[in-house]
């Protein structure tokens, strides 16, 4: 009998969105313009909005309705991606969105909220479904949650729940606190924290590809694999991020959430069942087995960087502490890079390098596996060109963009001799499927409204992941680092090609 496959439930995949309505708190921000709403116009373009279906867009701003439509309506000019505008559906889809001015710290804000929601019950048929998504600067997310509670939002008729966006704490124990918030006023399950790099397609796509097919989870352990690269490089400085930017750090803003979850769906083992708890239940197990690094130990496994002035193509780029919102003696690390080891028993003592920054040569996040190199060659005799050692087999799962798979062998040159040179098999999603991929947030929405927490983090899982770095974070607290130490448009400072070397590898360059 085959073995059971854990996608074979086709759930996940055909689901109608229910009548509901989305509050978002921060309606006036950015994510609300860039992503939001571009990703519920397209889900209305493919038909998967509801007939029963409204906005509420809250902040501070005064704005009338008409105002709200009027710059949402430019935002998708701007934002949506591969979708044409037709006229006739955004005016149906407009009507669904409103707006109303007030503030989180006012208990009147969600009195009004609370009598919107109840009209809208009515003419929208909304069926009383309520997603919350806060989306505002996280200083005013416990006031959300509060306003949410005290005027006993958090049920009603229908289902009630809420979208966290990040990030979710600054270190582990406000991330604890924000939680304990959080369940002060909903449950767990109506709780859902958001990490965009989960609603990837090639994200998921590791899961299909590890779970999917049989040949290659004979591989996936410390006998096959000596190590794995996880690089999220961007090319953009902090583009008028600057304020948030600096309180954050790459460490913060992407290793943290981001890149430890894709490395928890690399490492995870497999589910049951493709089904929320059981695959959060994996994930957890990894993060929670992720090593806890001593004070003394974090040089050694860890490098932060900060990128300086530079020119680029003839262009002056500023460094990181020329920005806007940024301090002239930041210590905030726009690049960091860690060593990660999970202590289980499929990976002991594999490392996992992982590395993020801003101002690198390239936007491009992507995972290569390297296995161990042959362990015999019998062609490299004589001294021949070719030295498979140093040519281990590796397999590139490319995230963003050129979205896609290479596996990397050694194949013989053609012509006299056995001389070998490394070759690539590539699969490449555009031309294999030809079809256009949602965009995280298209999926997270349409999950968080079928009520699917599949791809949203648990509480476990957030603080594991921020239990994994605090030792780093308590480090730079108290040990400073001459910045800036790598020039924009170069690939990091120096110590991390170091932290490398240690254990003989290399960074490869995507
Ligand atoms: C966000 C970070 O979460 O992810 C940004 O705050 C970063 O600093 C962004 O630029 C990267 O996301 P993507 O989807 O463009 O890789």
């Amino acid at each position: 009998m085959p073995a059971a496959n854990p996608f074979q439930d086709p759930l996940r995949f055909e689901r109608r969105v229910p009548p509901c309505a989305i509050v978002i708190f921060g309606a006036n921000g950015d994510l609300t313009k860039r992503k939001l709403i571009p990703a519920l116009y397209r889900l209305a373009y493919d038909r998967r909005i509801p007939p029963g279906f409204a906005v509420i867009g809250n902040s501070r701003t005064p704005m009338t309705d008409e105002q709200f439509r009027a710059k949402m309506r430019e935002a998708l000019n701007e934002f949506v991606d591969n979708t044409p505008i037709d006229e006739g559906l955004w005016d149906d889809f407009s009507k669904s969105l409103s707006y109303y001015a007030g503030d989180l710290n006012d208990p009147e804000c969600f009195n009004l909220l609370g009598k919107k929601l109840e009209e809208i019950e009515q003419t929208r048929k909304t069926e009383g479904n309520v997603l919350f998504y806060v989306s505002t600067q996280p200083s005013h997310y416990e006031a959300a949650i509060n306003g949410i509670g005290r005027a006993k939002l958090a049920q009603g008729s229908g289902w009630r729940r809420i979208v966290v966006e990040k990030p979710f704490g600054h270190d582990l124990a406000t991330a604890r606190s924000l939680n304990n918030k959080l369940h002060e006023v909903f449950s767990e399950p109506q709780i859902y924290r958001i990490d965009h790099y989960l609603g990837k397609e090639t994200v998921q796509n590791v899961l299909a590809f590890r779970f999917g097919n049989g040949i290659f989870e004979p591989l996936w352990n410390r006998r096959y694999i000596n190590h794995i690269q996880i690089t999220a490089a961007e090319s953009i400085g902090v583009e008028g991020r600057g304020s948030y930017y600096q309180e954050a750090g790459a460490l913060r803003d992407m290793i943290q959430n981001h890149l430890l979850q894709v490395m928890s769906t690399i490492a995870m083992e497999p589910p049951a069942v493709f089904e929320s708890d059981l695959v959060r239940d994996e994930r957890a197990k990894v993060l929670r087995s992720i090593r806890r690094i001593k004070p003394e130990e974090v040089p050694l496994f860890s490098v932060a960087g900060q990128y300086g002035p530079a020119s680029i193509g003839n262009k002056d780029v500023p460094g990181f502490r020329q920005e806007e919102g940024v301090s002239a003696d930041s210590q905030t690390d726009t690049y960091s890079a860690v060593t990660v080891f999970i202590d289980n028993w499929r990976w002991a003592d594999v490392p996992f390098y992982i590395r993020s920054g801003k101002r690198l040569p390239k936007r491009v996040t992507d995972i290569a596996i390297q296995f161990n190199a042959a362990p015999h060659s019998p062609f490299d005799r004589n001294g021949a060109d070719s030295t498979p050692g140093s040519r281990p087999n590796l397999l590139i799962l490319r995230i963003q963009p050129e979205e896609g798979i290479s596996l990397r062998f050694l194949s013989k040159d053609p012509g006299e001799g056995m001389h070998l040179r490394p070759v690539s098999m590539d699969f490449n999603y555009g031309t294999s499927f030809g079809s256009r991929s949602p965009s995280a947030y298209e999926t997270l929405l349409v999950d968080a409204m079928v009520g699917d927490a599949t791809l949203y983090t648990r509480q476990d899982m957030v603080e594991a992941s921020w239990a994994a770095v605090q030792p780093i974070l308590d480090y730079r607290e108290t040990n400073h680092v001459d910045f800036p130490n790598y020039a924009a448009g170069t690939w990091g400072p120096k110590a991390s090609e170091e932290m490398l070397a240690r254990r003989g590898h290399v960074w490869r360059t995507p």
